[in-house]
């Protein structure tokens, strides 16, 4: 057992599976059928990035990623966006102080689902429906975990939903009342607010200090979680978790596997080791989780940038570092 365990007594025992790119190369299948319920076994999975040169994008995604958020209930991407001392950050005069909030992203439903049809297809009048499924209880339980978080977080007790209740009259029509509803009934110490998706996106640039937790559909959490992985310095540090509160979550960096750095001992694995951070604390070992956490930041405070090349030193440099600091 490696120190980094002993030092906080957590016995653990790992299992790997192939599921990837090559192993589609050989056999046809980034991942078997079977494997979701396997996975059922476990406390928690661990997943790298995904994504292989010689593979067409989106095989791997459907039959991994989505297979497995979507098999597994994880009902939950969380997000967090924390901007650490000396990381860079293309927000001028925003500093770590300014940018620490969380977004919780549903995970099951929304644009996701693959509902929908063409209508036509290939002719002059061809039209293709995209349907966001939104149903009361996956959008209370996601409701319902991120005012649990945000109480939890104890910060500045605000949560934002991000939506757009202007245009989607029907998608966020629910999400609204539903927000509204729980949050007055069980959740009065927490502040409601609400932004729309746009007006979000100008928020994150100009004053990101407004967030604390923000809830949202997984379209849009899809799309500012990008932008939110920029202001905390990059895909190089942005880690995530698919979340089942009730089953087996699983956490993984949110950026893909940059192929062209492969076999270079260059790409940041910050995101990666932000991941287990969040592995750790979501298993309920939330000092070992916290230690992971000071040695990243540690860490960072000796790189020049988190990005693959420029960060001083290598993949592997960075990794020991870390665990030295752990
Ligand atoms: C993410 C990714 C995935 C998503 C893709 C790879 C399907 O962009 O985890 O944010 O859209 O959810
Ligand atoms: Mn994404």
């Amino acid at each position: 057992m490696p120190d980094q365990a002993k030092k906080h007594k957590i016995k653990y025992e790992t299992f790997t599976y192939d599921f990837g790119g090559e192993r589609y190369k050989k056999t046809g299948e980034p991942m078997p059928d079977s494997a979701v319920d396997e996975l059922k076994n476990f406390d928690t999975i661990y997943l790298g990035a995904i994504g292989h040169p010689d593979v067409k994008p989106g095989i791997l995604k459907h039959g991994i990623l989505l297979k497995l958020r979507f098999g597994l209930e994880q009902y939950i991407n969380l997000r967090p966006v924390k901007l650490y001392q000396n990381v860079w950050t293309p927000i001028k005069d925003k500093g770590p102080k300014e940018i620490d909030f969380v977004v919780v992203r549903e995970n099951n439903e929304g644009l996701y689902t693959g509902k929908g049809e063409f209508k036509n297809k290939g002719t002059k009048d061809e039209v293709a429906i995209q349907v966001s499924y939104n149903t009361r209880k996956g959008v209370e339980r996601c409701l319902r975990y991120a005012f649990e978080y945000c109480k939890k977080r104890n910060k500045r007790k605000q949560l934002t939903l991000v939506g757009k209740t202007n245009v989607l009259t029907y998608a966020f029509d629910l999400w609204e009342r539903a927000f509204h509803e729980i949050g007055k009934k069980d959740y009065p110490g927490i502040k409601r607010d609400y932004a729309h998706v746009d007006a979000a996106c100008m928020w994150f640039v100009k004053n990101p200090e407004w967030f604390d937790v923000i809830v949202t559909d997984n379209m849009f959490g899809d799309i500012i979680t990008d932008l939110g992985a920029m202001i905390q310095g990059g895909m190089g540090i942005a880690a995530g978790g698919n979340i089942n509160p009730e089953g087996v979550s699983m956490f993984e960096p949110i950026g893909g596997s940059a192929p062209k750095y492969t076999g270079k001992n260059v790409i940041n694995p910050l995101a990666a080791i932000g991941a287990l951070q969040m592995l750790l604390e979501n298993l309920g070992e939330e000092k070992a989780a916290a230690d992971i956490e000071k040695a990243i930041i540690k860490t960072v405070a000796k790189m020049p940038s988190m990005s693959a090349g420029k960060m001083g030193m290598s993949t592997t440099e960075v990794g020991d570092k870390v665990a030295a600091n752990v």
